[in-house]
């Protein structure tokens, strides 16, 4: 296995939230997804989760300061010690080099980016059908839908469509921030010589873990 510092990597819709969950329970990583984490904060209605709703809805990044202070503090915690499974961090290179740093501090660094390759239009269909439950768990309309309509397989919660999956929110997310913000952080770690483990996010789920397990499992 490439080390065990990752980070799982591609657009909204790409199937990191699907697949990362149970990557990270195979290896025995937590699984830290600064999405869900904010999503936490508004159900709880923390401050920081107030101060994050309007820029989520509109399918704007947070800022950077925000995001940092919390994702530092969670991968501090004793579970993410021998390595973790990032989901969504970084997002811009100052979010990338503000991990870099902290981690360096302990001697560490990122191990490896496995990035999820999709193209707009997949992006588009798969979160047109989107839907979630406040525990995170993800499903879609066509291609995995509920064994119950609207209710999570995994804990039974209502299942629901989140607020920043409309059309023009979701295209805004791809090209706004993801091509021009995010899609950077990959050439930040390029240019540190940390390996991209590219792998063809489409075709069913099954088959997506199975290439990503195979890229993790590559000398
Ligand atoms: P976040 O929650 O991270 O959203 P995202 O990156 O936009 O990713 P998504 O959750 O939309 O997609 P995904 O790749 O997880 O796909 P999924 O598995 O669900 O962030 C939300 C917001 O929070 C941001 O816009 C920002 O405002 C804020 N934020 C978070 N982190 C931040 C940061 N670091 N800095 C600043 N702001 C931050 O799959 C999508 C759908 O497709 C599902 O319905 C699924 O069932 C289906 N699907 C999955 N795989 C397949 C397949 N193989 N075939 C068919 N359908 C599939």
């Amino acid at each position: 296995m490439a080390g065990r510092n990752l980070i799982i990597f591609g657009p909204p819709g790409a199937g990191k939230g699907t697949q990362a969950p149970r990557l990270a329970a195979e290896f025995g990583l937590p699984h830290v997804a600064t999405g869900d984490m904010f999503r936490a904060h508004q159900r709880e209605g923390t401050a920081l989760g107030l101060r994050a709703k309007a820029y989520m809805e509109a399918g704007e990044l947070v800022p950077d300061t925000l995001v940092i202070e919390m994702l530092v503090e969670r991968i501090g915690q004793a579970d993410a010690a021998d390595g973790f499974l990032l989901d969504g961090f970084p997002r811009t290179v100052a979010q990338a080099v503000a991990l870099d740093v902290e981690l360096a501090a302990n001697g560490s660094r990122i191990d490896a980016l496995l990035v999820l390759d999709v193209t707009e239009e997949d992006v588009v269909t798969r979160i047109s059908g989107r839907l979630v439950c406040a525990n995170g768990h993800v499903f879609h309309e066509t291609f995995s839908p509920p064994a119950v309509a609207a209710v999570c397989d995994t804990c039974g919660l209502a299942l629901a469509r989140r607020a920043d999956d409309e059309p023009d929110v979701v295209r805004n997310r791809y090209r706004n921030v993801y091509l021009a913000q995010t899609a950077p952080v990959r050439d930040h770690y390029t240019a540190l010589g940390v390996p991209a483990l590219d792998v063809d996010g489409t075709g069913s789920t099954d088959a997506v873990y199975e290439r990503l397990r195979t890229a993790l499992q590559r000398p």
